[in-house]
């Protein structure tokens, strides 16, 4: 009897523990309404196994991106609509419902700088970069809790210092951080804080031929009595020689169409516009310590849609200057973007930008080996010197691989390079575009891998034409050497023709 309950005594204090145990382990993972739960002591996050509100979000977000527009194009959450059916946004050259159809004649486009060359790194990185944003996150204007009423986002701050001393591309710690919609609205806000107010004269902005054209544009469109755009460094050096005027100078390093690591020409007030300083697109020889630097979202991760620019200032009075710029024109950047450049540069720093860095610099190299093999086989044709140079991040001497090629067509008589190109089915940015030549055509190689093929094929077409007629050419020599002259072959069309029919 006594035994028996000895072994009842056992088996009721074995049930309380393990029913403890259960309940303890409910508290932490299952207890409360919402998804994710604080801790009540370490305050860490705690997943629960099974998700509320987002999960319509998540389903959403998931059914929108399995539709595959055959790899040819994208559909989003904010696609059109059409029959109950989200639509699918077509890459150019691209047709019909799915995006399956090609169109044969249809020509390259490499005009516009938009980076989607790094959208499938983040398509590996779907689990890690997707956001869920709730109907109520951040409503409010301004970061409440800081020390101050601020509208930056001290974690995107943090971010922004950590991925600079990961490349050691900036030396930012103890500067001036300010957010832009994009860097373009800090490169005006730059030259509203540089420009000397009160003065009688305004001040001098100048950039080197070629150069970005939204330095001019912006000048002009703010039209300001405070500055005024007065084109190229080299000629307002020459012509100016004498006068000490107040000069404001863009220098865009790497430069932006022909990739080169550029300096002051100068030297006094001057804005670094370091939107390609990454490495994948240039080695990176020492960190950037220049009083006014620019960077922008859009060349380090390709996000160019978010419109997201940092400005990296020396001078309190100058970041002050910005920081009233950006308030008066919008009352700081929008929180969901800020959100989202959070976790983007969370993705970027993860192993010290190997992972982002890697991927992005052998896509441009692939691209930069089969552009230099297409051209290496012209002499129509030629892109700009490329020098290999030590870079720290990498810690190998590499060559840059720009964003652009900085095409030349090197005949006397085609001096319209883009109309030439055109003609051969390839559609670049002129050079007057940057105030060059338009013997110079930029052409963009950060877009899609479709549209970058798509280049390579019209641009091996192009070359092979002009090699058909060098051979022609060679063949009708020797023959006429023979034969005195004597021949009624019919010669292969001159690609001279290309390029003549948009002159007039
Ligand atoms: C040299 C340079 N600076 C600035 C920008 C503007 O970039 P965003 O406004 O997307 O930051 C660009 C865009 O192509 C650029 O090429």
């Amino acid at each position: 009897m006594g035994k028996t309950k000895k072994y009842c005594y056992g088996i009721c204090l074995l049930s309380s523990i393990v029913i403890n145990i259960l309940f303890s382990i409910n508290l932490y993972l299952g207890g409360g309404g919402g998804a994710l739960q604080r801790g009540e002591k370490n305050l860490e996050i705690v997943y629960r196994p099974s998700l509320t509100w987002t999960e319509k979000a998540a389903a959403e977000a998931e059914a929108v991106a399995a539709i595959s527009c055959s790899g040819h194009g994208r559909a989003y959450l904010d696609s059109l609509i059409s029959d109950g059916q989200t639509v699918c946004e077509c890459y150019t050259c691209y047709g019909g419902i799915d995006c399956s159809e090609f169109s044969p004649g249809c020509s390259a486009d490499a005009d516009s700088g938009d980076p989607i060359f790094l959208e499938p790194f983040w398509m590996q990185k779907a689990e890690d970069s997707a956001i869920v944003v709730s109907g109520w996150h951040r409503m409010s204007y301004s970061y409440a809790g800081y020390t101050s009423m601020s509208t930056m986002s001290l974690e995107v701050e943090k971010y922004i210092h950590k991925i600079h001393s990961i490349v050691g591309n900036a030396i930012t710690e103890g500067r001036y951080l300010v957010f832009g919609i994009g860097s373009s609205q800090l490169l005006s806000a730059a030259v509203y804080a540089l420009s000397s107010q009160n003065s009688s004269s305004p001040s001098n902005v100048v950039a080197t031929i070629p150069y970005y054209p939204m330095y001019e544009a912006q000048t002009l469109f703010f039209n300001s009595e405070d500055f005024e755009f007065e084109g190229d460094t080299n000629s307002w050096k020459l012509n100016n020689a004498t006068n000490n005027m107040d000069v404001i100078e863009f220098v865009t390093s790497p430069n932006n169409p022909d990739g080169e690591l550029k300096t002051s020409v100068i030297g006094g007030k001057t804005i670094y516009d370091h939107a390609y300083f990454w490495p994948h697109f240039t080695p990176i020889p020492a960190p950037s310590d220049h009083d006014f630097m620019i960077f922008t979202l859009s060349k380090l991760t390709g996000h160019a849609g978010a419109r997201f620019g940092w400005a990296v200032i020396k001078d309190k009075d100058v970041y002050e200057k910005v920081s009233t710029y950006i308030q008066v024109a919008d009352l700081g950047i929008s929180k969901d973007t800020q959100l989202r450049v959070l976790k983007l540069l969370k993705v970027a720093v993860e192993d010290d930008g190997k992972q982002l860095f890697k991927f992005a610099y052998d896509k441009m190299r692939q691209r930069w080996d089969r552009l230099t093999s297409v051209f290496s086989k012209s002499t129509r044709f030629s892109i700009q010197k490329r020098d290999p140079l030590h870079c720290n991040f990498f810690n190998e001497t590499r060559l840059p691989s720009p964003a652009y090629a900085w095409v030349k067509c090197e005949r006397e008589e085609e001096d319209d390079c883009h109309a030439v190109l055109e003609a051969g089915k390839i559609i670049g940015r002129t050079g007057s575009t940057y105030k060059a030549k338009d013997r110079y055509v930029r052409l963009s190689l950060i877009k899609s891998q479709d549209d970058f093929d798509l280049l390579m094929l019209r641009l091996t077409e192009l070359v092979s034409l002009e090699n058909e007629f060098l051979s022609y050419k060679q063949n009708k020599n020797v023959r006429n050497a023979r034969e005195a002259g004597m021949t009624n072959s019919t010669p292969p069309k001159h690609p001279i023709h290309y390029g003549t029919r948009n002159r007039t």
